[in-house]
């Protein structure tokens, strides 16, 4: 059965990356809604959402996903067609220095907004059951790591989580399909490879690269730079998500990804390439010098690749960018952002939230 796409959906985690692109590609249609819900810590910005304020086809609310009454109260206002969960922690070094949040979020408040869900569904008409989605937003790190001539993950690939980021999303995926073969809940979930593009917080590394290059500072590349990830242009990764979202099979996951594998050394030196076009060090050399190779991140996976037949058999969904592509409008994003980075970094944004919404998170 294909979802209407011209009804209301609650996003969670909206002010994030990943959740602001897919705001803005979900409103590009004039007949959709959205609400969003973010907790607003570090990463949450909602500057991500300029342009979209002022739209009466928006609607913030700062809570956190695991405040049932909360989310309770807004799915009963405006009884959305679905709810799209990207709100977590993301960052897999905070996961090493400090995992107490990730298991929060990541799994209890998964767990409490799964119950939420539940609630409100086995409220529903008939017909309207047919219609909800519970959508949940994951990573191929939960499959673990590869070695050079593995094939990539498929969608049966066992979990084997490294890092306490990637097991927390681990065990909210086992949650998320818990729910759907135990209680019925409608679920659909995605796992996605590693994302970039605009409004990326720059802690990750495309944007940390970005932001340090221009800024006279040294570029850390851990380890050896030969770790390999599967970039995935973000407006390609949104796209992915509202294919699932319409087309996709309840209780099923599809891979999404690039095909994209690239080493990290050899993402910094395009990123380094683009610049010594875009702006030009002043001293005429290249970006490249400023190059260092740091320690290593502990139990640091060494190669991800996804397998994304299964969406594009099954759903018709194929990336539309190449890396080279989406390297290119990402670079020039951020230096024609720079007001946005420095926001964000500079930590103004976060003082004018507390003062904007209290500091109840
Ligand atoms: P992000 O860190 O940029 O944004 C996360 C958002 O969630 C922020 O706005 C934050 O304020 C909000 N949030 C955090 N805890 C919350 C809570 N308890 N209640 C409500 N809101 C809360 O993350 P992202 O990169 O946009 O990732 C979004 C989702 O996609 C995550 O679930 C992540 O695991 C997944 N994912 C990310 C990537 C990637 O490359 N960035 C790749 C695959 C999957
Ligand atoms: O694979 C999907 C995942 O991609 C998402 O689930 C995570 O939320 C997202 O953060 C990302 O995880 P990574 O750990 O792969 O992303 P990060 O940008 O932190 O690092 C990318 C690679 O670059 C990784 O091999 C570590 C390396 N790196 C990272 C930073 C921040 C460096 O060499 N130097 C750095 O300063």
């Amino acid at each position: 059965m294909s979802i209407s796409l011209s009804q209301t959906v609650l996003v969670t985690g909206g002010a994030g990356f990943i959740g602001a692109n897919f705001i803005h590609h979900w409103l590009s249609d004039p007949n959709r809604k959205a609400i969003n819900l973010d907790k607003l810590t570090y990463a949450g910005n909602l500057d991500n959402l300029a342009g979209l304020d002022a739209s009466d086809r928006l609607e913030f609310v700062r809570a956190d996903i695991g405040d049932g009454s909360a989310v309770q109260s807004l799915l009963e206002r405006h009884r959305p067609r679905a709810i799209l969960n990207f709100a977590a922690e993301s960052h897999v070094d905070r996961s090493i220095s400090g995992p107490e949040e990730f298991i929060q979020t990541n799994i209890v408040g998964t767990f409490r907004l799964l119950q939420t869900a539940l609630r409100f569904f086995r409220d529903l008409a008939e017909d309207e059951k047919k219609q909800f989605r519970f959508l949940h937003v994951s990573t191929d790190e939960v499959y673990g790591s590869l070695h050079s001539g593995d094939r990539p993950f498929t969608e049966k690939h066992p979990f084997e989580p490294n890092s306490p980021y990637s097991a927390s999303k681990a065990s909210s995926d086992h949650l998320v399909r818990a729910f759907c073969q135990t209680y019925g809940l409608p679920v659909l979930t995605t796992n996605c490879s590693n994302n970039y593009g605009p409004y990326q917080f720059p802690e990750k590394l495309i944007p940390l690269v970005i932001h340090n290059a221009i800024n006279e500072k040294a570029l850390p590349i851990y380890g050896d730079g030969q770790n390999v990830r599967d970039w995935l242009f973000v407006a390609d990764h949104c796209e992915a998500i509202a294919t699932v979202l319409e087309k996709g099979v309840v209780g099923e996951t599809y891979n999404v990804g690039g095909w994209n594998e690239m080493a990290n050394i050899d993402v910094v030196h395009t990123i380094c390439d683009l610049l010594d076009q875009e702006r030009p060090r002043a001293d005429g050399r290249s970006y490249r010098e400023q190059i260092t190779f740091v320690k290593d991140r502990p139990g640091h996976d060494r190669r991800y690749a996804i397998d994304a037949t299964k969406i594009a058999r099954e759903l018709g969904w194929k990336p539309k960018e190449t890396f080279q592509t989406g390297i290119a409008k990402t670079v020039r994003w951020y230096l024609s952002n720079e007001d946005w980075v420095s926001r964000v970094t500079s930590g103004a944004y976060r003082e004018w939230s507390e003062k904007q919404y209290g500091s109840q998170t």
